[in-house]
Order: C-alpha cells, then sequence, then structure tokens
C-alpha cells in the first residue's frame, strides 16, 4: 500500500487526535465552567457574544465545538493588522455567495424572498463593478452605498447563519467604534431574525479589549471569559488520545507533559503528537502500545528546535531599544522573573526584586512596561493572571529561555546550543516530577 505523507484520512490517525494547530474535534473536552454560559448566549435572540482569554487557551475550539449545536452554519472573519471595517464587511459579503447563489432563503414570503435576492444581487453588482475598477487602476475597493451593516445583518439572518469575528482586537483604535454600532445593529434586528448574531473572539484579558460597547448594551452582550485549562482537563485530553490511538504513556510522562503545557492545551497536544512521532505511531495500534519515558525528551527537544526561532523573535521584541530611557524594564523585568518560581510575581512583589539592583526603579514604569510586554509588539513574552494578580512567563518554554539569556550571551550561542541549553533549564526545573516519578515506582 503507497502512503501519502501528510494525507492521513482515517480517523484515526495521530495528526487527528493531537491537534495542536487546529480546533479539536477528536479530543475535544467540554469546558464545564463556560459552556453553559456560552450555550445559553447562542440561544438567547438578540445578545451578542464576545468570547476573549489567553492565547491558546481554547476559544475557537470551543466556539467550534459549540457552535454546530446551534447553528447548521456560521461565517468566519479573520482581522489581521490594518484591515479596515469596510473590508471586514466585503469579506462577511463574499462568504454569503454560496447561500445566495443556491437560493436557499429562509424568508417565510416570496416578497421577503424577493427583496432579500435583490438587495443580494445589487451589492454583489456594485461590488463587482469596484473590482474591475481595481483592477485597471490602483484605486481602492469602494463599499457600495447599499453594503450597509442592517443591510449585511439581514443577510447574515436570513441564511439562518451567525456571524464569527476573530481578533478584532487587530483592528486599528479608529476602526472600533464601528464595530460596537455594529454590535448594535445586530441586537436590534433580532426582532426580524431571532438567529442572527456576531461572536467576537479575541486573545486579550477583557471583553472590553475586543470590543468597547456603549454602557447601555450591557445587558445585551454576553462576556464570555475562557481560562486556560486545568490540569485536570489537559490529563483528559491525553486519555482521549490514549484511548483513540490504544496508547498508553506513563503516568509520570503525562504529568510532566500537564506541567510542561501550563494550561496551554496546544503544548499539550504538540508534546503528545511528538511523542508519537518518536515512537512512530501514526495510526491506531491494533495491540495496546506503551510509549516509553525516553519519547517525551524527545518530544521537548523537538518542540524547543521547532519553537526556538519563535521564542527568538519574541525576545528580541522585548528586548529591542525603542529610545532612551533611564532604566532598561525589559532587561530588568526578564531578569527579576527569571529566578522566581513558574506560577510568577504580583507586580509589587516584582518592584522589591528589581529595587535591590535599581533602587530608583519606579511602580510607575513598572506597570507600564508589564502591560507592554503582555503585547504582541514586545513579543509577548508574560501574562498577566487577573485571578491571582500574577505576572508571569507566557509558559515555560518562555522561562527556560529567559534562564538561559542569564547564563549565556545568545548572541554568541549557536542554535543547536541555545536549544540544549533550553532543554537543560527545563530538565532542571522539572526535577521535582523526576524525583516523585522514580520514588512512586
Ligand atoms: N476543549 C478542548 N479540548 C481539547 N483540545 C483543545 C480544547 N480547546 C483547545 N484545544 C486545543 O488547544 C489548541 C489551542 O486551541 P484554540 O486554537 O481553540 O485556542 P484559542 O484560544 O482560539 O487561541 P488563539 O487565541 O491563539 O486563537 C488547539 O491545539 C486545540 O486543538
Ligand atoms: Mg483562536
Amino acid at each position: 500500500m503507497i502512503e501519502f505523507a501528510g494525507l492521513d484520512t482515517s480517523p484515526y490517525t495521530v495528526h487527528n487526535v493531537f491537534t495542536p494547530t487546529q480546533p479539536a474535534k477528536l479530543t475535544f473536552i467540554d469546558r464545564d465552567i463556560v459552556n453553559n454560559d456560552l450555550i445559553d448566549a447562542l440561544e438567547t435572540p438578540g445578545t451578542q457574544v464576545v468570547v476573549y482569554g489567553h492565547t491558546g487557551s481554547g476559544k475557537t475550539t470551543l466556539l467550534t465545538n459549540k457552535l454546530e449545536q446551534v447553528y447548521s452554519h456560521h461565517i468566519t472573519t479573520r482581522c489581521m493588522k490594518g484591515m479596515t471595517f469596510e473590508q471586514i464587511l466585503t469579506e462577511a459579503f463574499d462568504q454569503l455567495t454560496p447561500f445566495y447563489e443556491s437560493d436557499r432563503s429562509n424568508s417565510s414570503s416570496e416578497s421577503a424572498k424577493g427583496a432579500i435576492s435583490a438587495s443580494y444581487l445589487a451589492i454583489k453588482s456594485s461590488l463587482e463593478a469596484t473590482k474591475i475598477k481595481a483592477v485597471n487602476s490602483t484605486e481602492k475597493r469602494a463599499l457600495p452605498p447599499q453594503l450597509t451593516p442592517q443591510a449585511l445583518g439581514r443577510l447574515i439572518g436570513n441564511s439562518g447563519q451567525c456571524w464569527v469575528i476573530e481578533d478584532f482586537h487587530k483592528i486599528e483604535a479608529t476602526e472600533k467604534d464601528k464595530l460596537s454600532q455594529l454590535l448594535k445593529v445586530f441586537m436590534d434586528l433580532a426582532y426580524e431574525y431571532p438567529c442572527v448574531k456576531i461572536v467576537c473572539l479575541g486573545a486579550v484579558d477583557t471583553a472590553r479589549q475586543v470590543v468597547d460597547y456603549d454602557k447601555e448594551m450591557k445587558e445585551r452582550v454576553a462576556e464570555i471569559a475562557v481560562p486556560l485549562m486545568t490540569e485536570d482537563e489537559l490529563f483528559s485530553i491525553i486519555t482521549k488520545g490514549e484511548k483513540l490511538l490504544n496508547i498508553r504513556f506513563n503516568q509520570s510522562t503525562k504529568r510532566k507533559v500537564v506541567k510542561y503545557a501550563c494550561g496551554i492545551a496546544s503544548i499539550c497536544h504538540r508534546l503528545c503528537l511528538n511523542m508519537c512521532t518518536s515512537a512512530n505511531i501514526k495510526y491506531k495500534q491494533s495491540t495496546l502500545t506503551v510509549i516509553d519515558d525516553h519519547h517525551f525528551d524527545n518530544a521537548v527537544e523537538k518542540y524547543i528546535r521547532s519553537a526556538s526561532d519563535s521564542l527568538k523573535s519574541s525576545f528580541d521584541k522585548a528586548l529591542k531599544i525603542r529610545r532612551s530611557t533611564k532604566f532598561d524594564s525589559s532587561t530588568l523585568i526578564i531578569k527579576a522573573l527569571s529566578v522566581v518560581p513558574e506560577r510568577g510575581l504580583a507586580r509589587l512583589n516584582l518592584l522589591k526584586i528589581i529595587k535591590e539592583d535599581e533602587p530608583n526603579y519606579t511602580d510607575h514604569i513598572l506597570k507600564s512596561h508589564l502591560i507592554k510586554l503582555t503585547e504582541h509588539e514586545y513579543g509577548a513574552i508574560l501574562r498577566y493572571d487577573s485571578n491571582s494578580g500574577l505576572y508571569s512567563f507566557t509558559d515555560p518554554f518562555h522561562r527556560a529561555y529567559a534562564q538561559s539569556l542569564q547564563h549565556t550571551d545568545a548572541k554568541q550561542t549557536t542554535q543547536p546550543q541555545l536549544v540544549r541549553q533550553i532543554f537543560i533549564t527545563l530538565k532542571e526545573d522539572y526535577a521535582v516530577i523526576e524525583y516523585e516519578s522514580s520514588v512512586e515506582h
């Protein structure tokens, strides 16, 4: 039989089970704390939804799985830096083509159906006309006057779909007010189309960072916070994967995967996938196959190798000197956080450590710089947990990189040396799990 690498079609291939870069289906586990709130919000006519939380916390996966229970179809717009509000409307409109071209209208009366189709066709032909113009000149594609938020809302409502807008926080501040107005339009359309709805997703700490909507809309916007995964949830993913592939990891290996993942499911999926690759497992096994502990080390090294470029680039962004200031805040914060336990520190405790080196450093400077280090422009090397009030490195790999920077000069170190250094740092950090596991046996 010919094997097509990367083109797995059987459902129980290792790539369908462990999915570090796409929403989990087979290993999907319900997030009990947010499930009911999300379903309630999706089912309530007129309620708009904002789903937010740390990157990798599982927002897209949760939404994808839950939307299937409520809607048969939805459209998704993924925002990118520099995108305008007009482009967002046009992108959403373009996704309605399959629905309107195959005439699956929900309208009850013929006249309503006729009006909706006429509206669709008018917008489409205006858009096509501007497309032709755009090809012939450098002119920007203009939004047809008929493509208003109301008209788009009606077209989406009539198609029985909801509209998912991902990463709206990446859009320029000047465009943000318009989204707030858009939410208002969709709320009001619920009388005509009870199912019409916008769901906004953002990898941020508060719902208002995704959409800054007016106070009077508060009652009609459900804010759903998706927390990082608990250790039990991460264990459940591994256990589901084991059953699906008929494999078994050692208990100690599972504990290490959960610790290294640090609440981020994609790391958990990636390490499990790497272990399977290292053990040459591609499909569901016909007999129960035990995966040895040494595959864990291979998995971690492979993970670090593939992540080392992006780790380096994140730290370069964090450490880049943008203007001359009295203190090099990034270096001071990274140094202080790399010597404390992985769960991190509250701001004032961090200040105490920094002041040992720099007695004149102030809380004011620290406060604003800490926020920057959680943002993409500064490499997002830190995360802030609003429940505990602690700042920590985004994950153990970022922490190990930061520790390696204290021992080595990143500019003088080759990539393989750096990978080895991070690997050793992580092993030392988690030596306690190794020790506990060896005592158990
Ligand atoms: N409930 C879940 N059950 C199993 N695996 C999950 C679950 N949620 C997320 N994952 C896995 O975690 C990874 C990240 O999930 P997802 O992309 O949904 O996060 P996100 O919060 O949308 O991230 P981002 O902010 O970067 O878009 C994926 O590999 C996905 O397969
Ligand atoms: Mg996502």
